[in-house]
């Protein structure tokens, strides 16, 4: 398994770095994060080179940062700048990598490929989780399955009125088959668009009731995926026949990371524009979200990968259905993009040894 390495990966939210160092796997690759006496955030291997200490155990001491086990203290660059023991000398594979990272909209974002490629106008413009015309709730969980199946799962909401019956799905009689709406487009070849819609939907969803009212109304729910493997999907209920803008949004975020082929972080956010200041809607908009994704999405996506046995989808010759067309191209999508990253990455070492 290869995954995109020249992608912006969003490492965590901003708000965990208030409390101290982030130490996580992305792609197979131990990471610690901190941020330095300017407030600017720091990335580097997260595992010390002398004897392999979590760096992210370590100290951080002004902009630099000390490993937890024997004291060797690393600055932003990754270099190693003060030995304690002896005379203090520093040996020249006494460094780790840094690599580019940036905080934007409430989230940490990464690039673990080629530095020279990181340009941080392709991190999402999303803006929702930080503008005061929304409340929100940001939270992680791990999911323990390839994060493709991940991708699919958010890609394929007819999953909805079946798994998520009590929280974000639709009632299965009013939003499976004719009654639903899908368009699906793409943009700049390589963003997916997948919108589902109901006209007149008699009963919303749980996750919408105490938003909405029990009462019809026109459901949106419009994803989009961005790769490597950043999601969007707006929910919205506005009244019969009404533009969508009228009503209530609910945006939600997912953010997924592979850490290694088995096994992905999931950062995900909710929002909504309506009852901002009602801290219980907030808590129950937090409750509906980990219920769903926690209980519902989490086993079954973890349950397929278990009778799958490999992350190679294709190989086991799945059945497909119409409403697989938005997670199948984002599969030759990503396969396109992990095929011309490798083709550049070795053109490229071809140069440099000519
Ligand atoms: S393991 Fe880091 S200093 Fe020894
Ligand atoms: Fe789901």
């Amino acid at each position: 398994m290869s995954y995109l390495a020249n992608s912006w990966y969003c490492a965590g939210w901003s708000s965990e770095l208030d409390s101290g160092t982030i130490g996580r796997t992305f792609l197979a690759r131990p990471i610690v994060i901190y941020r330095d006496s300017h407030h600017e955030t720091v990335a580097l291997d997260g595992r010390c080179p002398h004897r392999f200490a979590p760096l992210a155990k370590g100290v951080v001491k002004g902009d630099t940062l000390m490993c937890p086990y024997h004291g060797l203290v690393f600055d932003r660059s990754g270099a190693c700048v003060h030995n304690p023991h002896g005379d203090g000398h520093i040996p020249p594979n006494a460094k780790v990598r840094s690599y580019p990272v940036v905080e934007k909209n409430g989230a940490i974002w990464i690039w673990l490929g080629d530095p020279d490629e990181a340009d941080i106008q392709q991190i999402s413009e999303t803006s929702w989780l930080t503008d005061k015309a929304y409340a929100s709730v940001t939270g992680y969980l791990k999911v323990h399955a390839n994060y493709q199946l991940v991708s699919d799962n958010l890609l394929d909401l007819t999953h909805a009125p079946f798994l998520h019956a009590n929280t974000v799905g639709g009632d299965p009689e009013d939003s499976i088959g004719q009654q639903m709406e899908i368009d699906f487009h793409m943009d700049d070849g390589n963003v997916i668009h997948s919108d589902y819609l109901v006209r007149n939907m008699r009963r919303p969803t749980p996750q919408m009731r105490p938003l909405w009212g029990d009462r019809p109304g026109d459901f949106r729910a419009e994803m989009t995926w961005r790769p490597a493997s950043v999601q969007e999907l707006d929910i919205r209920m506005s009244p019969p026949g009404a533009p969508k803008t009228e009503g209530v949004h609910v945006p939600s975020l997912d953010y997924l990371v592979p850490e290694n082929d088995l096994v992905t972080h999931y950062f995900f956010a909710v929002g909504r524009n309506v009852a901002i200041e009602d801290d219980e809607q907030t808590e129950m908009m937090g409750r509906f979200a980990r219920m769903a994704f926690e209980q519902e999405d989490e086993p079954m996506i973890r349950d397929c990968q278990d009778l799958m046995g490999t992350t190679d989808l294709f190989s086991l010759q799945p059945a497909i259905l119409k409403t697989d067309i938005a997670s199948i191209q984002a599969r030759r999508i990503l396969n396109k993009l992990i095929k011309q990253s490798s083709r550049n990455a070795k053109a490229g070492a071809a140069m440099e040894s000519a």
